[in-house]
């Protein structure tokens, strides 16, 4: 029987929020304990080299107090590797990350990377924290996950999603995306998927079969301010009437 999907909540937003106002709130530890009480399977947070939105502190209080797994995002560079190994989170998914880009734009470049990755990944094997590579859905970038002994891949949906959004045709991603998925689950690894993903998106892209976990971030924290506004709206008015 195969197992329903797991939901990683990537909360990086609800930091994006509170450092616009450089203040505590609203509070990242808070969102990733709500996320847990209310289904989360993992929550994920990505500390980018430029800090802007999760700090270190963030991953200290977040990993110290969740039961359920930590996810930490991280660029494969010495400075997230000492950080990672110190503070051990339950999973890590490398990504790729240029200072400019506003968002993950694209997989990991394996083929230049492969000798880097193989031994950051050893050293994540050693200290049993389960591994992932954040890739385009290319079968040669999977071969090279195996080969270099990553235990998950996640699949960047962000083209599938773009595609959606704009109503265009996305029969040619979507077969690459589940041609990639049936090739990873053959050769021993376990897929996740993620980047851009929203209710509609979140519907077609379940109907691969073999993606174990999606992570979904921008628009379920985006979404949660429509789903709540309309309460925190009367509370305001009950509280100065
Ligand atoms: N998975 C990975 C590896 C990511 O880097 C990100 C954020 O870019 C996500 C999932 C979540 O993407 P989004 O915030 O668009 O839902």
């Amino acid at each position: 029987m195969m197992l329903k999907p797991k939901l990683g909540v990537n909360i990086d937003h609800v930091a994006t929020v509170r450092n616009a106002r450089g203040e505590d709130y609203p509070s990242p530890l808070r969102a990733a304990l709500l996320a847990q009480k209310s289904g989360a399977d993992s929550i994920t947070i990505h500390l980018r080299e430029d800090r802007r939105h999760i700090k270190d502190n963030d991953l200290i209080k977040i990993n110290e107090k969740l039961k359920i797994p930590l996810n930490l995002e991280m660029a494969p560079t010495i400075e997230m590797l000492k950080i990672s190994l110190k503070h051990k989170p339950d999973y890590i998914c490398i990504v790729p990350e240029k200072r400019t880009e506003i968002t993950t734009e694209g997989g990991l470049n394996l083929k230049k990377n492969k000798k880097l990755l193989k031994k950051i990944l050893k050293k994540f094997k050693d200290k049993k924290i389960r591994s992932s590579l954040f890739i385009e859905p290319k079968i040669s970038d999977i071969k090279i996950a195996k080969d270099i002994n990553a235990d998950c891949i996640e699949i960047h949906t962000g083209k599938i999603c773009n595609l959606l959004n704009k109503n265009k045709n996305i029969k040619k991603e979507f077969i690459k995306i589940k041609t990639a998925v049936s090739y990873a689950n053959m050769i021993g690894l376990e897929v996740h998927a993620g980047h851009g993903i929203n209710f509609s998106s979140a519907k077609v892209l379940s109907k691969i079969k073999g993606i174990k976990e999606f992570n979904i971030g921008h628009f379920l924290i985006g979404e949660s301010i429509f789903i709540g506004l309309k309460k925190t709206i009367k509370t305001f008015r009950k509280i100065i009437k």
